[in-house]
């Protein structure tokens, strides 16, 4: 083979490495952990879905001489295939020593760094992305930004797991660097100050400058790589031939050389979904045929070379080349790229290959989207097979035997798709549609889809509606071996015109064609899901719009399909559009500085060093020579005698050393793994295993990958015989007996008489029940020790745990040793969650067993599948309960049997009962009682996770309120305030731990977060919203918590050194809580108690050490959130006794030099024998032992009714934290189990098999929140509530308790749902749809559909469909925020009352021209209104976001009222005399309605603008149907009165008359009447919510008030400029001028002076009026015909300048036509005018907030009357050509 190169070079952060020869198997990440010093990338699952290992791969083409960097996994990437290239990991990026990189500084000061695991993974993807920026063409951005948009550095993590933070302070260190950011919106951080101006905080961020960037490929790979081959290298096992031919010749030689296991290979994340361990003897590399790496573009469409990656497949599909080259590439190939983004993460994608998908997809029946999407798309492929090519369709490869290992797929072929068909006599007559869907449990963030679908039709339209030429539907993923094509409801489909008895019959077609095979989980959901897609797809199409309507199909025109076609995909089924990442968050925190610098918002100690891959963590610590590694062997039965394990291999497999088990156990010792007070734990089953998962041996070899490979192998005999079946369910350890005793000093206690309570009861709920299930911790570092034999018989082991201390008694008595012997030392965690209490020990002992028996280093690093099966999680449990309430919702009595799942050891179990109690006393339940058993099963042993059972206790007691107000038939948020405690009532339940009534904060923070989350006015939009989307509810929760916080004793020693520096340990683990940083705060604090100079920076003098057991005894366990404060109090403790010996030194150096600094002062004591090391054991009094915690939050969810998806829209928490030692700390806290809490309700299932063994055991199936499943909005306020005498400087904790928030999601998710089943039974479901239902925990997709009904479209059609009322806009009406008809009338007056009086002069024109005959009247009060209205309107144009509404408008229609009224009262005056004085008293009046006129027409139309269009269109019509009503008006008291004495007078007063009344009408209505309309508050509400401040007055006035705090809030938020507005709508501003221009260059100046006399004699130009106003007022209807609505913004820009052909039709008509032509004329100007002002206003773009729609609004109607001004202008000039001037 030609390019042989033998040894494999590349470089890691600029240094060269070459490995001669390598394991092929060897991966990346396993090569830098074990062979260099960079160990920032972390093994977090090995799957290639957590982001953890995440490094830059940069490779350079010679040819081009280019680099290339991207992302990817090194746990997948195989060491040989980055032969050639650059890595460059955090470390690479910068350091302490050398400085940080901006990427490190940004994380640790956003506080976006806790536990640190996750960081360094998280450093590069941001890094990656900002590199990338750079090559893109967006604007050059401002000095320290990068290129990089907002949304793309949200996206840049979707696929980075962290399960501390919440993602939120993460998303705002990456946004920190994009152009777009608004600096204001980010969150709480180290660098700047509340109220900092924006250029400030611009200034203190860690500076960035993409032009400093790092050399990721050094030089001198470069030169190397000029000469350097490809690796194909014997040792290595390694090919990578460069053609095809050598490719064929390496796949024959393998067949002679009888070489079976070959293993083709390209980006290699296969492995991430198979976890092969099979070894191959030969790796063959394909990523080196150019031929495979092609993308080959023309118009039969797209081929990709096999090996091209998902994101080069991205890229090209959204190339515009290929976009305009291929036919249909805008529809089709623009949809696959977006599709193909949610595909795994972007780490993966580019190194995912579009072959190996299909390959996997073909071979090993992988649920692939690429194979669904390329299968809809009729796409073909091309494998070579020996020497021989084929090219065969998609669908025949799929229905292929699985492809040989010797055959490689060498390229895909996506034909193009014409989108518009020219075939046929009408062009445009066809149409192709295309559509892919994918339901996963997170929309962007790496999860598999429970199905995918793409659909590809060509339909056509047909009299009778629309016509199916053809039509291709894929479905796949759904549990089928490969994605399928729908064939028989295509042939259904296919040449049908569609109907809904159509799709009704493919719906039962595609039921019948999608069915998962056997064993698939959640079948029946997955088949909804097919149909719910197909329905989406044609349910617009199949015209139920028009059915309903009652048009038939004959009547329908193209638009109104077009309308449909358009709204395919935008009708209600995904009519808005959620952004998938966050889209806001607000954090408002208080510190104090009371104890500064306790109370400060400090970075997080060790933060910078997280993110530069610095932190050591157990794992980075190196191996001392010899090192052995260990991985346990566990059971895979729940009961079984182990009679002997073995290898598959027959001998042991190659790099073990030993395998040892209980039998190993030295004498003296015993089998003890772990210990929870005061009871052992066995280390391994005996002869019997007690539970799947259960340790049976533990497998010692040469390597990590070694030893859990063997492990793997290892194959148990079991044998039952003669056993008791396992007790795997609680019921069946009931049965038996089987329970774990609770300590007496652990029960709860219960709380008045259950009996009593339920005779006061009204009514009551009786056996109900209620089933939780378990959680995994998923701390991102998995279990690991390092234990280390040392001289004496002696031990030290390096140990990831939050109880040290149990571990050294452990592990001293499993190796029969005295505990000084043993020393455990942990220095940081990565992440416990409680994971690391208990079930760490068994990891440690493990590891110091071994090395006790081999008398060598042993470590171990669990992988993911083996801790999560070994992990126990939270407790499962089932609840039956009874509840006693009266009528008004009042609990009076609850009882409670929970048998709680324990497993098969006690652990943390014990506490249980207690737990639950504590947080179920959040309410009054007047009398509580219970009976709680603990059964001992056959399952792992469940731990203490995060709020351990009290997050449980806390969903029963929201469950049971929501049981309760539905029987009740009540709003349970109001069941819940009812329930709330009072204090008395607190105290009878709480007892000592309540506190002084001071500190019962909750009743203040609920109706706090009611007020910040606008709870109140949420409702109302969240009602409306629900009845105007079908196939979208909505719901919203608040719910509070009560949590009670333990302290216990702690130890602490404090010691100062010669320098002035402190050195502190504390009994309390950093595990990402911020523990050492508090710590470090309270010590600086303390100590600068003693009054030197220099203590106020003595915070950066204080460092934490890691917890040693034999350095700090009685360490104790951390958690239960009280570990840091009792940390703290310990060093304080320490300190006081410093201060207090360090005192007379201090006094007596004071006398001597005036002033003492802190370092001369520690130096002299030392000096002096000063003891300055100082050791406390903090024992809290009994009055500080337990305590209180308070929080309530809001939460809003959105779920589609067809895939169960739930979104959660918004999140507001308010959370009591007493006086925060470190608010940034605390609130990191408060979010981070927040999300913890969603994971918990929402999405993580950890479930197990018949036998208990954990099944959902990979990120594959076990599925955390990722960035884009927290809330859009969060919103979270610490409340700082002052002084508690009883606590640590006054703080509370926030560890767990926020957790316990998130069942606020689960209660909103469950409003939605029942908003959903009403609406069901309300299309006639017959089923149990009533409102009492209990939805899973968590509630998945899955579970949602279930309760929303899986048949919730065939309901649909059999009943909805012809129920529903849609209104014009295919939405359905509002059915209770009624009040839109009445809307609309009461704006069509209005509209009538800001024009009528201004028409009331100008019909009155003849009167005014009897009376100033050589005035020109109507001219010139024309020319004096208009000046007014328009510089009037642009004062408030100007200003129109600051005005109140209401005034304006009120003012606008008294001031219309009181000139109208002032005309007739100046006629009166004057008898009806002319004269100059008389005239210009009547100009007055006309400036006056000028003025009046932008108040009300802006002042309306902007203030309906965020309304509904058709309440813009009838206060339009009302302001033309004035023109009509007055000239009629005019022309019946003309009629009456001319021939009278004095008649034209007596018409125009009882004229003027008319007018005054309708303007007093206006002012009624408005101030009484409109703002009163449901329909109007739900808008008026909606524009608060998004910002309008100008509604409050009218929101006021109908009882709505919105908080001025909401309003500041809101005001925050950037809405687009009146420019930007401008110049996003210049054409419809400038169509508004050019038609007002027009139309009053003619009327009314020329029609009065213009026409001549004709035969009408003086009714000629009042009838002219009369008809022009007529049609103006028809014509504001006309655009009602869809066919002749012109919308086309070009259409409409040319149809006004058309218009300008009536100046000559006018001037020749008046000239040479007679009457009957300027009649018609006229009313064509009034037709045109009103029709097409109508045309403009409703297509105005609506997609802009309240405030743009009314800043739109006011600048419209500012064009308008500019418009009208100018028209008025141009009168003159007829005149002028007249010579008449
Ligand atoms: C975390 C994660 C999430 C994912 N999520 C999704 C998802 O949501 N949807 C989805 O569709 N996919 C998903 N994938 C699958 C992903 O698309 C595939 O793993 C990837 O495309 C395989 O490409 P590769 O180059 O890494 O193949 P490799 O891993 O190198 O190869 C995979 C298999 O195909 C064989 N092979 C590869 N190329 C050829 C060829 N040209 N001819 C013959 N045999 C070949 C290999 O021998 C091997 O058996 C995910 C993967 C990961 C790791
Ligand atoms: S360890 Fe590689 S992605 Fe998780
Ligand atoms: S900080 Fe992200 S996992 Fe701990």
């Amino acid at each position: 083979m030609e390019g042989k190169q033998e040894c494999l070079v590349f470089a890691v952060n600029g240094e060269k490495f070459e490995v001669p020869n390598v394991d092929p198997s060897t991966t990346l990440l396993q090569f830098l952990r074990s062979h260099t010093r960079f160990k920032s990338v972390k093994l977090g699952c090995g799957d290639g879905g957590c982001g953890a290992c995440v490094v830059l791969l940069s490779k350079y083409d010679p040819v081009l001489d280019q680099v290339e960097d991207y992302t990817v996994s090194s746990c997948l990437t195989l060491l040989c295939s980055v032969n050639g290239c650059s890595v460059t990991t955090t470390e690479g990026l910068g350091n302490s020593k050398d400085g940080f990189h901006p990427i490190h500084q940004r994380l640790a000061g956003f506080h976006a760094s806790q536990c640190g695991f996750c960081t360094p993974g998280i450093c590069m993807s941001i890094y990656s992305a900002l590199i990338s920026a750079e090559r893109t063409p967006h604007p050059e951005p401002l000095p320290g930004f990068s290129r990089l948009t907002v949304s793309e550095a949200e996206k840049a993590i979707a696929g980075n797991l962290c399960r501390c933070t919440g993602y939120r302070p993460i998303a705002d260190a990456c946004k920190s660097f994009a152009a777009d950011v608004d600096i204001e919106d980010l969150g709480i951080n180290s660098f700047w100050r509340k109220g900092d101006a924006k250029e400030v905080k611009v200034s203190r961020l860690p500076s960035y400058n993409p032009e400093d960037h790092i050399c990721t490929y050094p030089e001198f790979l470069k030169d190397e790589h000029r000469s350097v081959m490809h690796l194909n290298s014997i040792s290595c096992s390694w090919y990578s031939p460069a053609s095809i031919e050598e490719l064929e010749n390496l796949l024959q030689s393998s067949v002679a050389e009888n070489c079976t296991r070959i293993k083709v290979v390209v980006g290699n994340t296969g492995n991430g979904y198979y976890n092969e361990i099979l070894q191959y003897d030969k790796y063959i590399d394909l990523r080196y045929i150019p031929e495979l790496s092609v993308v080959r573009r023309d118009n039969s469409g797209i081929e990709f070379g096999a090996t091209v990656s998902i994101s080069k497949a991205i890229f090209s599909l959204n190339e515009e080349t290929i976009v305009n080259l291929c036919p249909g590439g805008e529809l089709i190939f623009k949809k696959v790229a977006d599709h193909m983004e949610k595909i795994a993460s972007g780490f993966i994608r580019n190194s995912a290959s579009i072959g190996g998908n299909l390959v996997m997809a073909q071979r090993n029946y992988f649920p692939s989207d690429i194979a669904t999407l390329l299968l809809a798309l009729s796409s073909s492929v091309s494998i070579l097979t020996g020497c021989k090519r084929e090219k065969i369709t998609l669908e025949q490869f799929f229905s292929r035997p699985p492809l040989d290992p010797r055959s490689v797929l060498l390229s895909v072929h996506i034909p193009s798709w014409e989108p518009i068909e020219s075939a046929g006599t009408n062009e445009s007559n066809h149409r192709l549609l295309f559509e892919t869907y994918r339901a996963a449990p997170r929309p962007i963030g790496n999860a598999l889809p429970y199905l995918n679908a793409a659909f590809l039709a060509k339909i056509s339209y047909h009299k009778n509606g629309v016509l199916v030429n053809n039509i291709q539907l894929a479905f796949g993923a759904y549990g089928a071996k490969h994605s399928i094509r729908a064939r028989k409801v295509e042939e259904h489909l296919t040449g049908k015109i569609l109907s809904l008895g159509i799709l009704d019959e493919a719906i039962k077609i595609v039921k019948d064609s999608v069915i998962p095979d056997d064993g698939t989980t959640f079948a029946a959901y997955r088949s909804s899901l097919a149909v719910g897609y197909l329905f989406t797809f044609l349910f617009n199409l199949a015209g139920p719009d028009y059915a309903i309507s009652g048009v038939s199909f004959d009547e329908l025109d193209r638009n109104l399909l077009d309308k449909a076609l358009e709204s395919k995909n935008d009708n209600d089924i995904s009519q808005i559009v959620i952004p998938t990442l966050l889209s806001s968050a607000k954090q408002v925190v208080e510190s104090s500085r009371e104890y500064y610098p306790v109370g400060e918002p400090m970075i997080k100690f060790g933060a910078a060093i997280q993110a530069s891959g610095e932190a050591v963590y157990v794992d980075d610590i190196p191996s001392p020579p010899n090192c052995l590694h260990g991985a346990f062997i566990y059971s895979t039965k729940p009961l079984a005698r182990v009679k002997g394990i073995s290898f598959k291999s027959n001998s042991l497999p190659k790099g073990v050393t030993a395998v040892i088990s209980f039998k190993d156990i030295p004498k003296g010792g015993e089998n003890v793994g772990s210990k929870t007070n005061p009871v052992f734990e066995p280390l391994f089953a005996d002869d019997l295993t007690r539970y799947a998962g259960d340790r049976i041996a533990f497998v010692l070899a040469e390597t990590q990958k070694s030893a859990d490979v063997a492990a793997k192998l290892a194959v148990v005999d079991y044998d039952t015989q003669s056993l008791d079946p396992p007790i795997l369910i609680v019921e069946e350890a009931v049965e038996r007996s089987s329970f774990i005793e609770v300590p007496s000093n652990l029960h709860p206690a219960k709380v008045g008489n259950f009996l009593k309570g339920m005779a006061e009861a009204d009514h009551s709920i009786l056996s109900a029940k209620i089933e939780l299930g378990s959680q995994y911790y998923f701390y991102m570092e998995t279990q690991t020790a390092l234990a280390i034999p040392d001289e004496d018989n002696c031990m030290v082991v390096y140990s990831s745990i939050q109880c040290p201390e149990f571990a050294h008694s452990v592990i001293a008595r499993c190796l029969g040793i005295p505990e000084h012997n043993v020393r455990v030392i942990t220095r940081r965690v990565g992440g416990g969650f409680g994971g690391k209490a208990s079930k760490a020990s068994p990891v440690a002992t493990a590891c110091a067993l071994a090395a006790h028996c081999l008398r060598r280093p042993v470590r171990m690093y669990l992988d993911r599948k083996t801790d999560m099966i070994m992990a126990g999680g939270r407790h499962p449990m089932k609840i039956t309960y009874s509840v006693g309430f009266k009528s008004n919702g009042k609990i009076t009595a609850l009882h409670l049997d929970i048998l709680i799942n324990a497993g098969q050891t006690i652990d943390a179990s014990i506490i249980m009962p207690r737990n639950m109690v504590g947080a179920l006393k959040k309410y009054d339940w007047g009398a509580l009682s219970f009976d709680i058993k603990l059964c001992k099963t056959n399952h792992c042993g469940k731990t203490a996770m995060r709020a351990p059972g009290e997050v449980q206790a806390s969903f029963i007691a929201e469950s049971i309120l929501e049981n309760v107000a539905s029987v009740l038939s009540l709003d349970v948020d109001s069941v819940r305030t009812q329930n709330l405690h009072t204090y008395e009532s607190l105290k009878l339940f709480y007892g000592s731990a309540t506190g002084d009534s001071i500190e019962y904060t909750l009743p203040t923070i609920w109706d706090k977060v009611a007020r910040s989350s606008i709870f109140a006015q949420r409702i109302a939009m969240i009602e409306h919203f629900n009845s105007c989307n079908r196939w979208r509810k909505r719901g919203i929760s608040r719910a509070p918590i009560v949590y009670e916080a333990t302290v216990r004793p702690t130890p602490g020693k404090v010691s100062i050194l010669w320098d002035g520096s402190i050195v502190v340990e504390v009994g309390g683990i950093e595990l990402g809580q911020g523990l050492w940083t508090k710590v470090k705060q309270v010590t600086a604090y303390a100590l600068s108690k003693i009054q030197c100079d220099g203590t106020e920076d003595l915070v950066e003098k204080v460092r934490i050490v890691q917890s040693d057991t034999l350095s700090l005894v009685q360490g104790g366990i951390t958690a239960g959130s009280t570990t840091s404060e009792a940390s703290c109090e310990a060093a304080r403790l320490c300190c006081n006794f410093l201060v207090e010996r360090l005192a007379p030194l201090k006094k007596k150096l004071q006398e001597q030099m005036g002033s003492v600094a802190w370092d001369v002062l520690i130096l002299q004591a030392h000096k002096h024998s000063v003891n300055l090391a100082a050791s406390s054991y903090y024992v809290p009094e009994p009055s500080s032992r337990g305590y209180l915690n308070y929080g309530a939050a809001v939460s809003e969810v959105e779920l589609n009714v067809l895939t169960g998806e739930t979104t959660i829209l918004r999140a507001d928490i308010v959370y009591d934290c007493g006086k925060s030692l470190n608010p940034a700390v605390d609130l990191g806290q408060i979010e981070g189990s927040f999300i913890q809490g969603v994971g918990f309700f929402m999405l993580e299932e950890y479930l197990t098999n018949a036998d208990g063994l954990v099944v959902t055991d990979n990120t594959w199936t076990y599925k955390i929140p990722t960035i884009d499943t927290i809330p859009k909005q969060f919103n979270v306020e610490v409340l700082n509530s002052g002084h508690h005498k009883n606590r640590v400087l006054s703080s509370k904790a926030s560890g767990e308790p926020p957790l316990l928030l998130a069942v606020s999601v689960h209660c909103a998710t469950r409003a939605a749902i029942k908003e959903a089943r009403k609406q069901r039974k309300s299309w006639g479901a017959s089923d149990e749809t009533n409102s009492i239902f209990e939805l899973e925990v968590p509630a998945t997709m899955p579970a949602v559909k279930k309760l929303c009904g899986l048949d919730t479209v065939e309901c649909f059609n059999r009943g909805g469909a012809t129920m529903t009322n849609l209104d014009s806009d295919g939405v359905p009406s509002p059915s209770k925020l009624e009040g839109k008809y009445k809307a609309m009338v009461v704006c069509w007056f209005l509209g009538l009352g800001t024009h009528v009086s201004w028409n009331s002069m100008m019909t009155i024109g003849d009167y005014y021209y009897n009376l100033f005959p050589s005035y020109h009247p109507e001219r010139v009060l024309t020319l004096v209104y208009q000046p007014f209205a328009l510089g009037t309107m642009l004062i408030l144009s100007y200003n129109e976001a600051k005005i109140d509404t209401r005034k304006r408008n009120l003012m606008g229609y008294i001031i219309f009222f009181l000139s109208t009224l002032g005309l007739l009262v100046l006629d009166l005056g004057s008898s009806g005399k002319g004269g100059v004085g008389n005239y210009i008293g009547i100009c007055i009046f006309v400036a006056a309605f000028g003025v009046a006129n932008a108040h009300v027409q802006g002042g309306m139309a902007g203030d309906l603008s965020f309304m509904r269009p058709e309440f813009v269109q009838s206060f339009f019509a009302g302001m033309t149907a004035s023109g009509a009503l007055t000239s009629g008006l005019r022309m019946m008291t003309k009629a009456a009165f001319d021939k009278s004495n004095n008649g034209l007078r007596k018409g125009v007063m009882l004229f003027l008359a008319i007018s005054t009344f309708f303007q007093f009408l206006c002012i009624f209505l408005y101030a009484f009447i409109f703002g009163q309309l449901p329909i109007v508050k739900y808008y008026r509400t909606k524009a608060a919510s998004e910002g309008s401040i100008t509604v409050f007055a009218d929101l006021a006035a109908a009882g709505i008030h919105i908080e001025e705090t909401t309003s500041n809030d809101i005001s925050k938020h950037k809405w687009l400029s009146n420019k930007h507005l401008l110049y996003q709508n210049l054409d419809y501003g400038l169509d508004l001028y050019l038609i007002y221009v027009l139309t009053l260059s003619i009327f009314p100046g020329f029609l009065f002076e213009n026409t001549g006399s004709h035969q009408l004699g003086s009714w000629y130009p009042v009838v002219l009026i009369a008809m022009y106003n007529m049609l103006d007022l028809i014509g504001q209807y006309t655009p009602l015909i869809n066919s002749i609505k012109l919308e086309s913004r070009k259409g409409l820009l040319i149809a006004s300048l058309l218009r300008f052909l009536l100046i000559p039709a006018f001037y020749f008509t008046a000239k040479y036509g007679d009457q009957g032509w300027m009649i018609l004329l006229v009313s064509f100007l009034g037709l045109t005018n009103g029709h097409l002002t109508i045309c403009v206003l409703t297509a105005v773009p609506k997609g802009y907030k309240a405030p743009e729609q009314n800043a739109l609004g006011n600048l419209l109607v500012l064009f308008l009357l500019g418009g009208v001004f100018s028209g008025v202008a141009l009168d003159w000039l007829w005149i002028i050509g007249n010579g008449k001037f």
